[in-house]
């Protein structure tokens, strides 16, 4: 289960990456927000980070304007992982190497072209878990 959600400035992405998750039949929960009338991001944020800790979804899909202030967010929050990509490379790496939770995107910094590729790339990435990266992950959660 992917948990999704936005601010006004991730709203339009939103949508496009909903059709496109319904698209390829994944299953996913919307968490806002619902409409380009402004909200506070953390808000959401929050929300999705609360999904994956208490364990009802696996992977995260945040959008605020430019993804920072919502990965900022998410990262405050003990267990996530929250990867800011702009391009399918990062994506990939991030999965392989950060076994990232969350995908911020950046709704007025990416095109939904590019950012469903991204999408894509980050779903469709495992972990590689590889012992060097895991345990560089395990003294982040030590932290
Ligand atoms: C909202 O105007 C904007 O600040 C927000 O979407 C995001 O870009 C914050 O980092």
């Amino acid at each position: 289960m992917i948990a999704v959600a936005c601010d006004h400035g991730g709203y339009m992405l939103k949508q496009e990456i909903l059709k496109h998750l319904d698209k390829r039949n994944l299953a996913y929960r919307d968490f806002g927000c619902d409409s380009e009338e402004a909200v506070d991001y953390p808000v959401y944020a929050r929300k999705v980070t609360d999904a994956i800790t208490k364990g009802e979804c696996e992977r995260g899909i945040l959008i605020c304007g430019t993804g920072i202030g919502i990965s900022i967010a998410a990262n405050k929050v003990k267990g996530i992982r929250a990867a800011l990509c702009t391009d399918c490379f990062t994506a990939e790496a991030t999965r392989l190497h950060n076994d990232a939770n969350i995908l911020a995107l950046g709704g007025r910094v990416v095109g939904p072209g590019l950012a469903l590729k991204i999408v894509d790339t980050f779903l469709d990435t495992p972990f590689s878990q590889e012992e060097r990266h895991k345990k560089r992950i395990s003294l982040i959660e030590e932290e």
